[in-house]
């Protein structure tokens, strides 16, 4: 098999072995394989309606693709570093398995376009299944909110208690996110999924192609409208490596919140002890390690997306090898993102959650001070006065140690004497949940619209 080099017609000097090893990619882009015969089918039998090639040669290269297909399959196939890349790997082995005909494959076509579409064969697919999961990660947040539209704890902002909201709707956040997320990604997927084939090397090619049947045999909306752009542009994999990093970020943020609900100073959650681990010097530690890890790997994505960025920022038109850098991020993007998005999901699902932890904390810090404000406010008090006898009341509480629900009328009014004995309702943490009741809002009812919502949407 490693008779001549592909090129060797050209130079006086073989390769040095320091370079092949520099330049191949076999060693990663040999996941493209399939993708790769897949094009390589509906090439060949292009070339054929064509009258390129003969039905003979047709025939020949399915047989020869079909056992290669199959090599691949069982692990037997031998790929080699002399061959540089999977796509020369594949056509020298075609070339010993059916002869002549597996020489003509190549006709009209070069490996800048071959190389580009099988990316995009490749980030299609990855495309697809990373939306499935998507799906799957919101039905595990929509099971755990169901049974808790009324369980409250505190939201924070600036990480202080800020108002009472439901688990439920903090879990529908996440929610909202990911729904963004996979709107995002099968944006993305409409221009991923043009053909580049017919580019050929740059210009396009001489021979009396038909673009149009090879994008419909390869399920592509269309074919890429510009040689020079088709082989060169690889902004579809770094438009989804920017939608991978943002659902990255987004799981990031949440783990970080499961991380600080995990300590014992929260006490929120337990996430169970198969995505945990213990310390080896502490025998007390139960340590959230998928989490942590999550929030790790998101630097590593978010690093793709400059590596990639990177790469195209200074290349003239059209292809350069600096293309083929794009791969490793790219599949390290796909496999990192999958893994992620399983595990999230499977950990979501054995989430416990301590409701009366939460409510205990919300009822530390004021959460229903803004309520006390409308209060006021609903009894003819401007606002910004409401806001200021409430910061009196707040302190006064504060220095006594005790929370606003504890302070007996008289006192409260006089902070405001426009309180009455209506007051307790609006400071009780139910009472606050229950009055935010609009669209959007944390009310129970409201939450379980949205649940009810997302459940038809998915
Ligand atoms: N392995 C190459 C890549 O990943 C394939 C295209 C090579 N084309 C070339 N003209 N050297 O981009």
């Amino acid at each position: 098999m490693q008779d001549k080099d592909t090129w060797s017609g050209r130079f006086t000097e073989p390769v040095a072995e320091l370079v092949k090893r520099y330049t191949a990619s076999v060693g990663f882009d040999y996941k493209l394989a399939m993708h790769d015969i897949q094009g390589s089918r509906a090439h060949a039998q292009m070339l054929e309606a064509c009258g390129i090639i003969s039905a003979q040669d047709l025939a020949d290269i399915r047989r020869g693709l079909l056992e290669i297909e199959a090599e691949i399959l069982d692990g037997k196939f031998i790929w080699s570093l002399d061959l540089e890349d999977v796509h020369l790997n594949i056509e020298k082995r075609l070339t010993v398995l059916v002869g002549d005909a597996g020489k003509r494959l190549h006709t009209g076509r070069s490996r800048n376009d071959q190389v580009a579409t099988d990316v995009r064969l490749y980030l299609r697919s990855a495309i697809d299944d990373l939306v499935l999961l998507i799906r799957s990660l919101q039905k595990a947040l929509l099971d755990l909110a169901e049974g808790h539209t009324q369980t409250i704890m505190p939201g924070f902002t600036h990480l202080q208690v800020a108002q009472p909201v439901s688990f439920a709707h903090h879990l529908m956040a996440y929610y909202e996110m990911l729904k963004r997320d996979a709107e995002r990604l099968s944006d993305t997927r409409r221009r991923v999924n043009r053909l580049p084939l017919g580019a050929a090397a740059l210009a396009g090619t001489s021979y009396p192609i038909n673009r149009e049947m090879v994008a419909a045999l390869l399920h592509f909306d269309g074919v890429c409208e510009n040689s020079l752009d088709a082989v060169s542009d690889r902004d579809f994999a770094i438009e989804f490596t920017a939608c991978a990093a943002l659902i990255m970020t987004h799981l990031s943020r949440f783990s970080e919140e499961l991380i600080l609900w995990m300590s014992p100073r929260f006490g929120f959650i337990d996430i169970a002890d198969r995505f945990c681990t213990g310390s080896s010097i502490m025998p007390q530690k139960k340590n959230p390690d998928v989490p942590e890890l999550v929030r790790g790997k998101t630097g590593r994505v978010n690093g793709h997306l400059i590596a990639l960025l990177t790469l195209m920022k200074g290349q003239p038109l059209a292809y350069n090898k600096d293309n083929q850098e794009d791969k490793e991020p790219l599949f390290d993007t796909v496999e990192t993102l999958t893994q992620t998005l399983r595990i999230y999901a499977d950990m979501i699902g054995g989430i416990k959650v301590k409701p009366e932890a939460m409510k205990r904390a919300a009822l530390q810090g004021y959460a229903t001070a803004t309520d006390l404000a409308d209060y006021l406010v609903k009894k003819g008090l401007p606002f910004r006065d409401a806001h200021e006898a409430v910061a009196l009341a707040v302190r006064y509480a504060e220095k006594r140690g005790c929370d606003l629900v504890d302070i007996a009328l008289d006192e409260l009014q006089q902070f405001q004497p426009l309180i009455s004995a209506d007051v307790y309702q609006v400071l009780s943490l139910e009472g606050s949940l229950a009055s935010r009741n609009h669209i959007g809002g944390t009310a129970p009812l409201q939450v379980q619209a949205a649940i009810a919502r997302a459940r038809a949407a998915i």
